[in-house]
């Protein structure tokens, strides 16, 4: 019988705040978030009356909730500066209710670390770190474009782990050429230098890219099916026979240490989502409010500051979206999805033929009567299992 101790409460999925600090000091050739480069610099007080604008915007909409978590994503959050982080976390405390103690994550990338900077958000409140390393071995940083190298990511690891009680660190792996033999010599020193927790991610190419050009021209190869399930194999039995094993497609956490944040995304719950380019979920009632940000980072300061919010986008979610939503965030979970929630928000159970199909070539199961989760196999096509199930 599997051990599903460590899932906690499923019953709330909570309710996160997200605010997205879209600048970074040079822009990544695999990246298509949404992250801008400003040389001319950037108007730190100007964002955070807009944050605290739109904050203002979200809890007109969410009424009043307890905060379960905050994430500073970006972009690079760690080029705000600390005094930017705290007026946040006051702004957020100002409309929502935030207990003590909740989990408040902030990405930070190894070329703009610094102690005295970290300590500032430290005392801002913030308690978990997210570095993005990416590799750990300078020629694939070059490659992959970063500002650091892993001298740089070292010394970032040591202070985050020095600084904050939790910290997690990024790779990207299924890079061009590499080997497993390459991989797990990479990733057994990566775990070496974890605490508890890890987002280890296969190299995607994105269209609009730098890399995605290349890669349709020839000139950049990357692993094909058959390696990539390899290096996925070897990153899933590296990272469990450490204690770290995944709990969702591509995080890696001692049990107990899991996100907080992203398992509110990925057990489809609230959040409220601040800055150029953020989405968010509220339960209004008994309906779902998609809502979405202006991305260009400009635009969107002159939207709030013209109209209070940079909202461009704002839908109430069918029953049928939900299901849809909460079966692809889901699935990407170890513990899977409850099929009692999912039939109650699609109105149906899961088509037999489909689900005998899935559970006889080994890509889902059940768990106990009613949660249905990915096996190993089906998580290298999630998209496929999630497609069919959904329609
Ligand atoms: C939006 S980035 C923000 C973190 C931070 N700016 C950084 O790059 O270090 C979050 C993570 O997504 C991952 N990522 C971004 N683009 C990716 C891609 N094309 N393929 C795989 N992982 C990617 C990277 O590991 C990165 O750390
Ligand atoms: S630093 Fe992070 S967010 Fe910025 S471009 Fe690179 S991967 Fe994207």
């Amino acid at each position: 019988m599997a051990d599903f101790s460590f899932i906690g409460d499923k019953t709330d999925p909570g309710f996160g705040v997200y605010v997205h600090w879209p600048f970074c000091a040079a822009k990544c050739p695999y990246c298509d978030f949404n992250s801008h480069v400003r040389h001319q610099g950037v108007d730190q007080a100007r964002y955070v009356s807009a944050f605290l604008n739109e904050m203002e915007e979200a809890r007109r909409l969410s009424g009043p909730r307890t905060v379960t978590s905050i994430f500073l994503g970006g972009g690079t959050p760690s080029l705000m500066d600390p005094a930017t982080v705290d007026a946040i976390m006051n702004g957020i405390a100002r409309f929502w209710h935030v207990p003590d103690g909740i989990e408040i994550t902030l990405e930070a990338n190894p070329s703009s670390v610094e102690a005295t900077r970290f300590r500032g958000y430290r005392a801002a409140g913030v308690n978990r770190v997210s570095l993005g390393v990416q590799a750990l071995n300078d020629r694939d940083l070059k490659f992959l474009g970063r500002l650091h190298n892993v001298e740089d990511a070292l010394k970032a690891i040591g202070l985050a782990r020095d600084i904050f009680p939790r910290m997690s660190f990024d790779l990207i792996y299924a890079r061009p050429n590499q080997t497993v033999e390459d991989w797990e010599a990479e990733l057994k020193q990566a775990v070496s230098y974890a605490v508890d927790h890890l987002s280890l991610y296969q190299l995607t190419i994105e269209e609009g890219t730098p890399f995605y050009g290349l890669h349709k021209a020839g000139k950049l190869v990357v692993p094909d099916g058959d390696q990539s399930a390899l290096l996925y194999e070897a990153t899933q039995d590296i990272t469990a026979a450490i204690g770290m094993p995944a709990y969702e497609v591509s995080n890696h956490a001692v049990p107990g240490a899991e996100s907080r944040h992203n398992l509110t995304y990925w057990r489809y719950g609230d959040y409220a989502g601040i800055g150029p380019g953020a989405h968010g979920r509220l339960m209004i009632g008994r309906e779902k409010l998609a809502t979405a940000t202006e991305r260009k980072p400009e635009t969107w300061l002159d939207l709030v500051e013209a109209n209070g919010h940079g909202m461009i986008d704002q839908e109430v979610l069918g029953y049928d979206e939900q299901s849809d939503e909460l079966l692809l965030m889901g699935l990407r979970l170890k513990e899977g999805i409850d099929l009692v929630r999912w039939e109650a928000l699609s109105g149906r159970a899961l088509d037999p033929e489909k689900e005998r199909f899935l559970i006889e070539h080994g890509f889902i199961e059940r768990i106990g009567n009613s949660r249905l989760r990915c096996t190993p196999s089906g998580m290298l096509i999630l998209d496929a299992v999630v497609a069919d199930l959904a329609c």
